[in-house]
């Protein structure tokens, strides 16, 4: 029996939980949890069904020699640090992305990862996804010849999108900013799917629709600086929720950490638009866009290829509901509460927010209009008429992909013939994409990776 403890217990680390204790129970046990917070470590005892030795971070090595894996679920600023430690301890790790923020953070994972054997996994969900996986297999079958480029466009909603402007991810020196924090999930699907490396990346963006500078501009007028205002789309309940109450209101006044600051307050430094352009090693190069205020939420991609193109429209939430944020927390709550079982881990509230953690019956707003949640892939190869490949639909959150990851998680990966399994090159080359492309924002320049001085693996 394997000893797993975590570090990190917020929303996020309850999937990793649930599995312990539920389809993987026979493979280990939780051992311990470290956060900077102890109203959320217990919180997870109430889940383990036990309490468990809780540590702070300074004790943090001591909780490693109890351990024989860590599941590294913090802050993304605090990754880099965790990893490496376990990793020169002898502990294998599963780290959620992005895999570290930074270039220094790259550095110090590989460095600790020379000096032993241990394992390091990086949690890419998205791979797992059904249409995802879909997309890679039909590129590696060659059924588009060679890929020459790209189109990606990723929507969050004015509920999921808003979310990162409340709490620590709208602040650049805690998450990188969306470039490394959201975007990272999509820079390694196109690596993965190309089979490539990104070479050169031009970013241009900015804050133009969250933020105290663009609410003036609307006319929005005088708001709290946090917590609930009456009708307002954008603020965000912690009472609607038993876990939002539980995990963040309730221990607020242990570390000041404040789950629902309101998204046109002062203090954000990351960006809610983004463009970016990316040059692969291979030849191919990638339009991206990113937008974080949209009526709806879902992704479009198109990859052209010598031999003709696949088109992946995805529509996550077709439209949000005036009441915001809280009613669909309600409403996904209510249906997850039904729908899902230990196998398919409790979507928390962190991730309702995220419809893509819902399977497609537990969609948290009912269709309207002329915009359909689901998903579409149309292959076309030349000569040919389109015809729509089948996507097959997992139960449970991102399409049935978070029971296969955390099948590869625990019991390790087998035989995939589509590699979905990532570790440090993979990490690394998602987040430098990101790092990258701030760089870029900041000097208005092309940025090559080789002259950030790190070659990738
Ligand atoms: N793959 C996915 O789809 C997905 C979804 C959600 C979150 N995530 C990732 O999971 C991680 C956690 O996200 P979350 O939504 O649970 O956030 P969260 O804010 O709910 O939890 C983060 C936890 O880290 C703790 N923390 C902060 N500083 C710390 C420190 N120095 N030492 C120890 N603990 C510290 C906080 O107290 C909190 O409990 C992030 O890296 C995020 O990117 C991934």
């Amino acid at each position: 029996m394997r000893r797993y403890s975590f570090v990190g217990t917020g929303s996020r680390a309850q999937m990793y939980l649930a599995a312990l204790l539920g389809p993987y129970a026979d493979l280990g046990r939780p051992v311990a949890f470290c956060d900077t917070n102890e109203v959320r470590m217990a919180y997870y005892d109430r889940i383990a069904g036990a309490p468990l030795p809780h540590y702070f971070p300074d004790a943090y090595d001591e909780m490693l020699k109890q351990s024989d894996v860590v599941f590294v679920t913090s802050r993304d600023d605090t990754h880099a640090d965790y990893v490496s430690r376990a990793l020169l301890a002898g502990v294998d790790v599963v780290v959620e992305k992005p895999m570290t923020i930074d270039l220094a953070g790259v550095r110090q994972i590989h460095d600790a990862l020379q000096a032993g054997t241990p394992e390091l996994t990086v949690t890419f969900n998205y791979r797992y996804s059904p249409r995802n996986a879909l997309m890679r297999q039909l590129i590696a079958d060659g059924e588009i010849g060679e890929v020459t480029s790209v189109t990606f466009e990723w929507c969050l909603d004015t509920v999921h999108g808003a979310d990162y402007f409340r709490r620590w991810h709208r602040d650049k020196a805690a998450s990188g900013g969306l470039l490394v924090h959201k975007a990272t999930h999509h820079f390694d699907l196109v690596n993965w799917w190309l089979g490539d490396r990104p070479e050169v990346v031009f970013a241009r963006g900015g804050l133009r629709f969250y933020g105290p500078d663009n609410a003036r501009r609307r006319g929005l007028g005088t708001r709290p600086a946090r917590g609930l205002i009456d009708g307002d789309p954008f603020s965000l309940d912690l009472a609607s929720d038993e876990k939002l109450r539980e995990l963040y209101r309730d221990g607020e006044h242990l570390d000041g950490y404040i789950r629902d600051r309101d998204v046109f307050s002062d203090g954000i430094t990351i960006e809610d638009n983004l463009n970016v352009v990316v040059g692969y090693r291979g030849g191919a190069s990638m339009s991206y866009t990113l937008h974080a205020h949209c009526p709806w939420e879902g992704y479009r991609v198109a990859i052209n290829g010598t031999a003709g193109r696949i088109e992946l429209d995805v529509v996550e939430r077709p439209h949000v509901s005036p009441a915001g944020a809280s009613s669909a927390i309600g409403a996904a709550t209510a249906a997850s509460k039904v729908a899902v079982a230990l196998a398919e881990p409790e979507a928390e509230p962190a991730e309702v927010l995220d419809p893509s953690a819902l399977s497609e019956s537990e969609s948290a707003v009912a269709d309207a209009g002329h915009r359909q949640r689901g998903s579409r892939l149309l292959l076309q190869r030349h000569w040919e008429p389109a015809v729509e490949v089948p996507i097959p639909e997992g139960a449970g959150g991102h399409g049935g992909g978070d029971a296969m990851l955390l099948h590869d998680v625990f019991r390790g990966p087998s035989g995939d013939r589509l590699s979905r399994h990532a570790g440090f090159a993979d990490g690394a080359a998602s987040v430098l994409v990101g790092v990258a492309g701030n760089e870029s924002l900041r000097t208005g320049t092309a940025v090559y990776l080789h002259e950030l001085g790190l070659s990738l693996p």
